[in-house]
């Protein structure tokens, strides 16, 4: 008797133990791997992180919400960045270049190309006034038109393949297809890359050989309130103002942004810490002002070829007419006939001229 009451004893703990069990399988305890992605905390510890992993592999928001808080772990590799997996500014920098800067950027570079086009078509080239007499004027030395002309054709380079580098996926790969998109951007991408210090050497040569006659001068101001010749004529001298501003704004300031932006790309500053934020810095500064150099070279390209009758000469040649002289820059002119500048600034048998003299023969 004893013994069957024991064994029903036994197999109402069972029984007991059975249905609690039941119940709280029932009822479990909210863990993460039943928990909604959004209201499992942020931070949550590995324990939860290696449950999430293997109840949904690839859908572990905790860690996820880890690799992208931007905060810096310990790494023992020596790459000094790979403590923080996912850079969360990337993806602001990633909207700003393929969003706003793409959009306003294309436009920009859109209107500034109809807008000489249609100033070419309604207004035409600047005529000279009077017919050329014939008589040359010594207007660059041959070092200075071999500057100039390699500044213009790196200028050129640089932002034929930086234009395609930055529209070409949006403009050109529609049409030529991804594989011809990709090979013509790889080999631009590193026309691009080996152009840039070519075209920054030629920049601070230039400013050297330049600066001088770019000084502001007393005529300067009268010129630009006369709009460049527009409200009436304004004698100028070697340089006009539009040319000056060009000099100061457009190639020094900008030219210098762009190229020491794009040295950083290059990555070949020294003593530099090249981390991530680094270039996303620097490219949103050199994209920028690339687009604003590339529109204002397009306004003095046309100005100093098919917009200007006789503009073109003095880079050919390195002598302008002396009509153009008179019109264009007529203090100048007088400076050199009254001999207070010399009329000849070649020099007959110097080293760096004569190998100038040499390329920009063959050359131009
Ligand atoms: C195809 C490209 C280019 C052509 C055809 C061209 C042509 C010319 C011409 C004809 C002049 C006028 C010279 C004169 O007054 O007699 C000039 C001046 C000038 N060019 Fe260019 N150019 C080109 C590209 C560039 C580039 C890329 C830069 C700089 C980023 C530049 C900077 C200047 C400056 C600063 C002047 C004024 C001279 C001065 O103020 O010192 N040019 N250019």
């Amino acid at each position: 008797m004893m013994h069957i009451k024991q064994q029903l004893a036994g197999l109402m703990v069972a029984m007991a133990c059975l249905l609690l069990g039941t119940v709280h399988a029932q009822t479990p305890a909210p863990k993460v791997e039943s928990a909604n992605i959004m209201d499992v905390e942020k931070g949550s510890d590995a324990a939860a992180q290696r449950e999430r992993a293997q109840s949904q592999p690839g859908n572990n928001a905790p860690f996820w919400r880890a690799v992208n808080s931007d905060e810096a772990h310990s790494v023992t590799i020596p790459n000094k960045e790979a403590g923080v997996l996912i850079q969360k500014s990337g993806q602001q920098w990633r909207l700003l270049r393929n969003g706003v800067i793409t959009v306003f950027g294309g436009w920009l570079v859109t209107i500034a190309a109809f807008g000489i086009l249609f100033l070419y078509f309604l207004k035409g080239p600047i005529k000279l006034d009077q017919p050329p007499t014939g008589r040359k004027i010594e207007r660059f030395t041959a070092l200075e038109r071999l500057v100039h002309w390699t500044m213009a054709y790196s200028f050129v380079a640089l932002a034929i393949t930086g234009l395609f580098i930055i529209f070409g996926k949006h403009v050109i790969m529609p049409i030529i297809g991804h594989s011809a998109h990709g090979i013509i951007l790889y080999i631009f991408k590193n026309v691009h890359n080996l152009t840039g210090p070519i075209f920054t050497l030629c920049v601070v040569v230039f400013f050297v050989m330049m600066v001088k006659d770019n000084l502001p001068q007393k005529g300067d101001l009268a010129w630009l309130k006369s709009g460049g010749g527009i409200f009436g004529h304004v004698d100028a001298a070697r340089f006009n103002a539009g040319e000056k501003l060009w000099f100061w704004l457009g190639m020094t300031i900008i030219g210098l942004i762009v190229a020491g932006s794009g040295w950083v790309l290059d990555m070949i500053v020294p003593g530099l810490s090249y981390w991530r934020g680094t270039m996303q810095v620097a490219n949103i500064i050199h994209v920028i002002s690339a687009l604003l150099i590339i529109v204002f070279a397009m306004g003095h390209i046309y100005i100093g070829t098919i917009g200007t009758e006789g503009a073109l000469d003095g880079m050919k040649t390195g002598y302008c007419d002396e009509s153009w002289a008179r019109q264009h820059h007529g203090i100048w002119l007088d400076d050199i006939n009254s001999g207070k500048i010399p009329a000849s600034r070649e020099p007959e048998n110097g080293p760096i001229s004569n190998i100038a003299k040499k390329i920009v023969r063959t050359t131009t």
